[in-house]
């Protein structure tokens, strides 16, 4: 074995990857397992974006592309974004990537020296943490509370804030959680970041999974997009996550070191694949609502059967496809809850110490499945939770 530079040591994983492989090893031992782990749409992606990417494939979209993206799709982003977010976008100010995953590690990279401080909410996507020490920095959790309804607080974000401060990683809707900013939550946070010139990555790839309210995306604060890293992408909302296509909207310098780092690494994003990228924003969007009217459906059934389960509750989520179930009651450590949720009651859940040291007490349950499935997984859990 060789000998791993340090850096390695200091990554860690998606707890969701290990669970899935467990239940797909039980499965292949015949055992029945309802999966509420999974965080991606159980959907199949739009047929005119399939075939956008088959047709895109015959006509020879099969080489080599620019390392920031086709044009076309850079032009279809930044009409997109202009049009959501309301600000101007130039194409020079899209980079594309496979996924939205690359751009957290990218702004990483360009962003953070060793010695320098990532601002990040916690419990969050366990990726944040990870790409910031893997840079040689230091990730500072800031706790976002049950009784905030999972929201960050500018005040709980400035308590953390020092010299050493060069980045905060926000997600709104927010995966574990549900938890979706305000229009004066997103202010107050934006103007700490302007005051300090820290740069925001705003995390927003559940944008279009809203039940309620708006999406207040940080670029669209006046002064705002100068600061700003926009993360999007294809994954959850096309449901197209297997396709591999996200995109960050920025500065124009911040947009050609992203590009250098594309090239470093990626070289580009599979051309027929964002010729499927272009078909997704500029044709139909009725199967987007569609699907967010399913996860409604979903969400409501889901909500009130968790809070009939002895020792679970939870608040409605606002966005995205997850709830973060308060377990505390159980009295049990949630990575033995998720075994043996798993094991016993054949139900795969995450635990929510997966997101963030402030997740001890809660699991994730994700949605993005049948209400059949749904049914299913609230009957063994409760039948598991009597014997208890
Ligand atoms: C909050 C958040 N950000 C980013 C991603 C990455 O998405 P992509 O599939 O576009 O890389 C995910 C995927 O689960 C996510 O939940």
């Amino acid at each position: 074995m060789p000998e791993f530079a340090a850096r390695v040591s200091r990554a860690r994983t998606e707890g969701a990857f290990g669970v899935l492989e467990k239940a797909a090893r039980l499965e292949a031992q015949g055992r029945s397992i309802v999966h509420l782990e999974i965080g991606q749409p159980d959907f199949p992606t739009p047929e005119h974006i399939v075939e956008a990417g088959c047709k895109a494939l015959r006509d020879g979209y099969t080489r080599y592309g620019p390392a920031g993206g086709l044009p076309v799709l850079r032009e279809a982003i930044a009409e997109h974004i202009g049009e959501t977010r309301g600000i101007d976008v130039s194409p020079e100010e899209v980079v594309v990537t496979p996924g939205a995953k690359p751009i957290i590690f990218f702004s990483a990279l360009a962003l953070l020296d060793e010695g320098d401080e990532m601002v990040y909410a916690d419990p969050g996507f366990p990726i944040y943490d990870s790409v910031a020490a893997l840079a040689g920095a230091t990730p500072v959790p800031v706790p976002i509370r049950e009784e905030n309804d999972f929201v960050l607080r500018a005040e709980d974000f400035l308590e953390r804030v020092t010299p050493r401060t060069k980045l905060l990683l926000i997600n709104t809707p927010h995966n574990p959680t549900g938890g979706v900013l305000s229009r004066e939550d997103v202010e107050a946070i934006a103007q700490i970041a302007m005051e300090r010139g820290i740069t925001v990555l705003s995390d927003e790839v559940y944008s279009r999974i809203l039940y309620e309210g708006e999406h207040v995306s940080f670029a669209s604060i006046p002064g705002m997009k100068a600061h700003t890293i926009l993360l999007d992408g294809f994954s959850k909302t096309y449901c197209m996550t297997g396709w591999r296509l996200g995109y960050a909207v920025t500065t124009r310098e911040i947009a050609k070191v992203f590009e250098l780092l594309q090239v470093n690494s990626n070289s580009c994003t599979a051309s027929a694949v964002q010729m499927a990228g272009v078909a997704a924003l500029r044709g139909p969007q009725d199967c987007v609502d569609r699907m967010v009217a399913e996860f409604d459906r979903r969400r409501r059934f889901i909500v009130e059967g968790v809070n009939n389960l002895p020792g679970w509750s939870c608040r409605m989520p606002r966005g995205a496809f997850y709830l973060f179930c308060n377990v505390k009651q159980l009295g049990m450590e949630v990575v033995e809850l998720r075994d043996r949720l798993l094991d016993e009651a054949g139900v795969a859940t995450m635990h929510g110490t997966d997101f963030g040291v402030f997740g001890e007490g809660y699991m994730r349950v994700s949605y993005a499945t049948s209400i059949e499935q749904l049914e299913e997984g609230l009957r063994r859990i409760a039948e598991w939770c009597e014997r208890l």
